[in-house]
C-alpha cells in the first residue's frame, strides 16, 4: 500500500474512508489531518498518523504531505472559503510531492 493521507477524517465521509482503508490493514501507511488531533485519538489508538492541520494553514498542510503518495480530499464545508482552501491544499500537495489527488465534491 501507498502512503495514504485522509483529510476530514474527524467527519462522516472521511472517516467512513479511513475505516474502509484499515480493513486492508497497513494503519502505519494512513495518516489523517485534523484542525483538533483530539478528535482523532481513534484512530491514533488503531496506529493511524495524526496530523494537525487546517486547510487555511499551508505550512501546515506542507509538513502534513511529507512522504504522501496519494491524497484523499474532503471537500471543507465553508462554502464561502472552500474554493480558496481546496487550491490551499492542491498546492501544497504538489510542492510536497504527493503523486495522486482524489477529490470529493461538494
Ligand atoms: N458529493 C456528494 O454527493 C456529497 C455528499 C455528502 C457530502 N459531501 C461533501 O463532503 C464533505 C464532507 O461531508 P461530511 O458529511 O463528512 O461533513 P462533516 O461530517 O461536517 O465533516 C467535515 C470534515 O472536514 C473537516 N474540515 C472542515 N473544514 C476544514 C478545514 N478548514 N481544514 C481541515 N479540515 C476541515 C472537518 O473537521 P472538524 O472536525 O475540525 O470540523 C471534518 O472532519 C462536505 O463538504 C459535503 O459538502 C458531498
Amino acid at each position: 500500500m501507498s502512503n495514504i493521507l485522509v483529510t476530514g477524517a474527524t467527519g462522516g465521509l472521511g472517516k467512513a474512508v479511513v475505516e474502509q482503508l484499515l480493513k486492508n490493514g497497513g494503519a502505519d501507511q494512513l495518516s489523517v489531518l485534523a484542525r483538533d488531533p483530539a478528535k482523532a485519538t481513534d484512530l491514533q489508538a488503531q496506529g493511524v498518523h495524526v496530523h494537525k492541520g487546517d486547510y487555511t494553514d499551508y505550512a501546515s498542510l506542507l509538513a502534513a504531505f511529507a512522504g504522501v503518495d496519494k491524497l484523499f480530499l474532503v471537500s471543507g464545508n465553508d462554502v464561502h472559503n472552500r474554493v480558496p482552501q481546496h487550491a490551499n491544499v492542491i498546492k501544497a500537495a504538489t510542492e510536497a510531492g504527493v503523486k495522486h489527488i482524489v477529490y470529493t465534491s461538494a
